[in-house]
């Protein structure tokens, strides 16, 4: 289906042409003012310029000719030249049964088919997962699910940081634990066999190797080796690092698994080594690999740079790589692998320059398709009640898990007190509203913008949090089990019996604009916008009139399916936002 504005458009483009104007000046968007109209258009004041009329002359000659189209009840002018549609209840109703046949329920698709590589998640391996790393894995699948959503095909890729200097630092620490061990050993075979480590070890191990580094210098040295060494494939410290990835993918899998949140790709950093020869290859055959105290760097800077804009250094002058060098060369990888349309990155914004400057390069050196957008979607911070990077109660740097597990807490607290259905899966149901109310939480908020993370306002059952929209979905499923109905109810084409019901209808309607937008800005708080205005056009609809107590048959089953296609619609857009629905609460 396409979007209604669309469709609209079209009828009101037509209507200005007819009256001999420019096509383009029918567009139409959603009114502001719900109390007046449904939709509006002002092309009369573009029109009114271009062909020196009045507006209100030109509004009425166009609002004359929709007069005639039926889908209106009104299509009039307000001065100075406003033309208000308002749709008839008729066109309505059907547009309803349209959305509940269509299998994107009413959800517009893309128009050509897209490929689109979403890099987020990013954490880096054998480092604790912290909720540094939530923002990241929150909002890009959620953006991924968008894309899906809207008609693309899209891979998630993980990107792990599995090939840098905390690899190093672990060698090195075990290495001073375990010097017997014979990974250690210079002449250490292809193959060859490692101890078996584990997730609590390498919780301990990498903290303890990072505050040393920062204390001693021959340590740091000593990791900075050991990570040389390993890249440039060291058999037993490629041994330890398979055996770290072993244990610390398990762990991420397990913990990305209780956030809802999958990765088509579970490539990372050392994926890329291999294309670095490539991408030497090519960046010095194309001329923009020079030398910089010692480094091999390319110059990006722009001459209307308003900010310094350094040169991205792919070699340093100890010939190792960095993190811009992995980012170039898995741009090859994806280019070879995929040849994607969009490829987005969703990371922490501090990181912006990085980005330009990789992008800048990737063009300069044509490492993907020129008609590829590259795009940065760069998140702010969750901060705590301090205004601060949100923080453990002794200052630390709060796990992932201890934030699962004491969501999960509060929430089951919530729904103690609450007249939680008796007999049901409190535990599970728990689980759900913790992860809902965090995602939530983070999602409704812009993703550039930082916001408090405030666990008691994102569980309260009032207001733009998940667990309103949760509660509302279970309240239309307590409404459809009682009328022994469900969420096939059919929708019936015809009538409108009361003014909320027509209301919900339009939160309906206007529910795959908000996909759209949503899309085309990368920003899934539209999603969470959309959301909270159904579930609440839903609740006045339930407020206003008594579904199960009615009498007259076919209003009772007009108003079940609307209540189905709500809760249907409902759930599809949680699912956008990577929420899973609770059976009652
Ligand atoms: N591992 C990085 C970090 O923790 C994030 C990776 C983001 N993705 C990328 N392609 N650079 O900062």
């Amino acid at each position: 289906m396409r979007a209604i504005t669309q469709t609209l458009t079209d009828t009101v483009s037509a209507a200005f042409e007819k009256c001999g104007y420019d096509p383009s000046l029918g567009t139409v968007t959603v009114s502001d003012r719900m109390d007046l109209c449904q939709f509006q258009c002002n092309g009369a004041f573009a029109a009114a310029k271009l062909y020196h009329k009045a507006p209100f002359i030109v509004a009425g000659e166009v609002a004359a000719v929709l007069a005639d189209e039926p889908m209106f009840a009104k299509a009039e002018v307000v001065k100075p030249g406003f033309l208000n549609l308002t749709l008839r209840d008729e066109s309505l109703t059907a547009l309803m049964r349209d959305i509940a046949d269509d299998e994107n329920l009413g959800v517009p698709q893309a128009e050509k088919p897209e490929t689109i590589i979403i890099d987020y998640g990013g954490p880096n391996v054998a480092k604790p997962l912290h909720i540094g790393h939530l923002r990241s894995a929150i909002i890009g699948e959620s953006i991924k699910r968008l894309a899906r959503a809207t008609g693309r095909k899209v891979y998630g890729d993980i990107h792990l940081g599995d090939w840098g200097l905390q690899i190093g630092l672990v060698i090195t620490e075990l290495s001073r634990r375990h010097p017997d061990w014979p990974c250690f050993e210079p002449d250490f075979p292809e193959g060859g066999e490692v101890p078996e480590l584990n997730v609590d070890l390498l919780n301990e191990v990498y903290p303890a190797a990072s505050k040393r580094s920062k204390e001693d210098p021959e340590y740091k040295a000593a990791a900075q080796t050991a990570t040389f060494d390993l890249q440039n494939g060291r058999p037993g410290y490629m041994a330890l690092w398979r055996e770290i990835m072993r244990v610390s993918v398990a762990d991420l899998k397990s913990n990305y698994g209780r956030l809802g949140v999958d990765f088509d790709l579970w490539y990372g950093e050392s994926n890329a080594d291999r294309y670095e020869p490539k991408l030497l290859d090519i960046l010095t055959s194309k001329n923009l690999l020079v030398e910089s105290e010692g480094a091999k760097v390319v110059e990006v800077a722009a001459e209307d740079d308003k900010a310094p804009m350094p040169p991205v250094i792919i070699k340093k002058s100890d010939n190792s790589s960095i993190y811009a060098t992995t980012d170039l060369s898995t741009l090859i990888q994806r280019q070879e692998d995929f040849d994607p349309d969009r490829i987005w990155y969703v990371v922490d914004k501090r990181q912006s320059l990085h980005f330009t400057q990789v992008f800048r390069c990737a063009r300069k050196a044509g490492l993907v398709r020129d008609d590829c957008e590259l795009e940065f979607l760069g998140f702010g911070t969750m901060n705590g009640s301090d205004g601060h990077a949100y923080k453990t109660r002794d200052g630390g740097v709060m796990r992932l898990s201890d934030l699962l597990d004491a969501a999960e807490r509060a929430a089951a607290e919530k729904l103690s007190a609450s007249d939680f259905t008796e007999g049901a899966d409190l535990s599970g149901t728990a689980r759900k509203v913790g992860v809902a109310a965090i995602k939530f939480g983070d999602l409704i908020n812009h993703r550039g913008k930082d916001y408090v993370f405030d666990m008691d306002k994102f569980l309260s059952f009032e207001g733009k949090t998940g667990t309103y929209l949760l509660y509302t979905v279970t309240r239309i499923n307590s409404i459809l089990r009682r009328a022994g109905s469900d969420e096939n109810a059919p929708v019936a084409a015809g009538r409108i019996y009361t003014d909320a019901e027509r209301e919900l209808m339009l939160a309906i309607l206007l529910s795959g604009e908000a996909f759209v937008k949503a899309f085309d800005e990368k920003a899934p708080n539209y999603i969470c916008e959309s959301a909270y205005d159904l579930a609440a056009a839903f609740s006045r609809f339930y407020h206003d009139n008594h579904i199960l107590s009615e009498t007259d048959g076919d209003k009772r089953s007009a108003w079940l399916g609307l209540c189905a296609l709500t809760k249907r619609l409902l759930v599809k857009h949680l699912d956008v936002l990577g929420i899973e629905p609770v059976e009652s609460m």
